[in-house]
């Protein structure tokens, strides 16, 4: 979608919204010291989880998936380090590591012997299963999660294998942490483990395989314990399995002298379809509020959890679960979800966020192979990850993200208004206004909701830039741009599609109004376009390693800061258009 370059005082008249839209004032604090905002956000912090099973279809087989890794690379250049991914699902619950077992692919094992629904030792893996993980860009943060259902009289055995193959393997990705079982809440009714089965009882076989891996993998390494992750309760009901329970039953406690846990690891989705009583539609989903009211629960979680001093992590989330819906999860109004979901969690300080992918799910932001008859594309949330990489990416590490007021935005906008501050060097450096109103591509005059933004006298006459999040409507399953660029799905790199620069004043108290569409997002940046500097590669040792109060040393230890240049959007036509002017 294209849009004409203007001068500023021409496109700010366009802007402004000729009816009486409906409008809200916003006076984010520009010093960090007057407002209630999130940590630092990590480079990596919107990341991917990818269903064991599926590994290879993001990966390739033999051949490597290039599409998928430059969607992943294009992340890394913008925000400073690549998305962090967990590799883990039900299907690591099946999984046995078999050295010899060479092929790029898992088997099915036909000596499978172990109890569960699916058996806990039905799939086979072997050397190259890492080999594939590995192609993913340098010093992707992987956590990986190792068989905890499996119970054997090998169990021990089998953990202890496959923990060192992980660890030995991964050398251009860098583990990050170890996740040990996927979803154990839920392991009665699939089978995994019999009655008597709860939080107590997990406490105990999750720190004797952590304790294991420890002593005979990690240690001989030269690797710090705190390395591993108790997946918390994935259900909200009639649960053990909460995170202060699991805490009362001594998983963060010392084992042989050790801390193990170094993250509170959780699971969540929007919506799951079978789970969910009430039925779903696209304009629920952009719903706001709804995110809010679904939430709540796992707010307290995330609370509790950072009370503990110990950091936590959503490994696996989605808008809708387990494999999405068509035109609602891989529309353009799932991505303005994603969008805010991203930046809703950053202001919990929830470390990281996980968008759980599968080849057939149509809530994945890819479709790497062909599937339902389609060639591999891209899909419109992609382009909420590309947003919140480069938010993050313009403050080289020291981004911190804000939820600004929107209680005044009521009638038919409750729930469709949220607006964030992003720092920078703790200074105000941008906002994030999201209208998620439901405006479909067919509606021909859409409405907007104003905006009336106030950054502070320290701002004025300050020069900000406008990046759109827009397609032709909510509805719109292609054609989604961010900051002027659009995503390949021949080769997943990005290309210019709209050229124009969106620069304005702010005024003489540092204010200004900008209207925002129906089913549309705009960052705006003091000084400069977003994507437009350098991104300093943020050092490992900064950024990764367990930040739980009580552990020792970082688990993780960083390569020297560099210098990255991120994928220059528009320096060239930056200079161009000024020029221009
Ligand atoms: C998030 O972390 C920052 C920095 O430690 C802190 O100031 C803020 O109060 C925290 N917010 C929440 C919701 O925990
Ligand atoms: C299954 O077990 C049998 C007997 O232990 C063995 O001969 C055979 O090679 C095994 N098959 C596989 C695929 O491992
Ligand atoms: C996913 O979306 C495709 C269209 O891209 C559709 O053909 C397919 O049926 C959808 N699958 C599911 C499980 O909803
Ligand atoms: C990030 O680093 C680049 C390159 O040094 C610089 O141009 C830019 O101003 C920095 N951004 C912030 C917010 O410090
Ligand atoms: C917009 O599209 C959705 C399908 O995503 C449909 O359910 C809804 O009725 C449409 N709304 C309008 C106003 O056309």
């Amino acid at each position: 979608m294209l849009r004409s370059s203007c001068p500023a005082f021409v496109c700010l008249t366009v802007l402004l919204p000729l009816s009486r839209a409906q409008s809200l004032s916003l006076s984010p604090s520009p010093d960090r010291s007057g407002a209630a905002v999130s940590d630092n956000l990590d480079p990596s912090f919107a990341g991917f989880g990818i269903e064991p099973s599926n590994l290879f279809s993001f990966t390739g087989w033999n051949e490597p998936n290039e599409f998928s890794i430059q969607l992943l690379q294009n992340l890394a250049d913008y925000s400073g380090s690549p998305p962090h991914i967990r590799i883990g699902g039900n299907t690591q619950d099946y999984m046995i590591y078999d050295a010899d077992y060479e092929d790029f692919g898992w088997k099915k094992n036909s000596n499978s012997t172990a109890q569960g629904v699916i058996a806990a030792d039905s799939m086979i893996i072997g050397p190259n299963y890492l080999a594939a993980l590995d192609r993913f860009p340098k010093d992707t943060f992987i956590t990986y999660g190792l068989n905890l259902a499996y119970e054997g009289d090998d169990y021990l055995d089998h953990i202890v294998t496959h923990s060192n193959a992980v660890v030995k393997n991964l050398q251009n990705t860098r583990l990050y942490s170890f996740e040990i079982g996927n979803e154990p809440d839920l392991y009665l009714e699939n089978g995994m483990r019999a009655a008597p089965w709860d939080g107590k009882t997990f406490t105990t076989q999750f720190m004797e395989r952590a304790d294991t891996v420890y002593q005979k993998v990690l240690k001989p390494a030269g690797m710090a314990p705190t390395f591993f992750e108790p997946p918390a309760t994935a259900s909200t009901i009639g649960t053990t399995f909460e995170i202060a329970m699991l805490n009362s039953d001594g998983i963060l406690d010392r084992m042989n002298g050790e801390y193990y846990v170094g993250w509170w690891n959780q699971h969540d989705y929007f919506y799951f379809i079978g789970v969910t009583p009430t039925p779903i539609t696209l304009d629920d989903l952009m719903d706001m509020d709804q995110t809010n009211t679904q939430f709540a629960y796992w707010e307290k979680q995330v609370k509790i959890a950072l009370d503990t001093g110990v950091p936590y992590v959503l490994r696996e989330m989605s808008s809708i679960g387990p494999i999405g819906m068509h035109q609602v999860s891989d529309t353009f109004g799932a991505a303005l979800w994603t969008l805010n979901f991203f930046l809703y969690t950053a202001t919990l300080n929830i470390s990281a966020v996980h968008m759980h992918m599968t080849d057939n799910s149509n809530a994945s932001a890819w479709q790497p192979i062909n599937v339902y008859g389609k060639e591999p594309f891209v899909r419109p949330q992609y382009y909420a990850h590309a947003a919140v990489a480069q938010i993050i990416g313009n403050g080289n590490g020291t981004t911190q993200i804000g939820a600004l007021d929107v209680g005044g935005a009521g009638g038919d906008y409750t729930g469709r208004i949220r607006a964030y501050s992003a720092y920078a060097n703790s200074a105000l450096q941008a906002v994030i206004l999201i209208n998620s109103k439901q405006a479909n591509a067919s509606e021909s005059n859409k409405a907007s909701f104003t905006f009336n933004v106030n950054m502070g006298s320290a701002n004025a006459n300050k020069k900000i830039y406008i990046s759109y999040l827009t397609a032709d409507g909510a509805d719109s399953l292609t054609g989604t741009s961010w900051n002027g660029m659009s995503f390949s799905d021949e080769d997943g790199k990005a290309s210019v599609v709209d050229e124009s620069i969106y620069q304005y004043s702010l005024d003489g108290n540092g204010a200004f109004s900008i209207a925002v569409r129906d089913s549309e997002a705009v960052v705006a940046n003091i000084d400069w376009q977003l994507g437009s500097n350098k991104v300093i590669k943020v050092d490992g040792t900064t950024t990764s390693g367990s930040r739980r109060k009580n552990s020792g040393s970082p688990s993780v230890t960083g390569a020297k800061a560099a210098v990255w240049t991120a994928v220059l959007v528009s320096a060239l036509t930056l200079a161009t258009s000024l020029g221009a002017w």
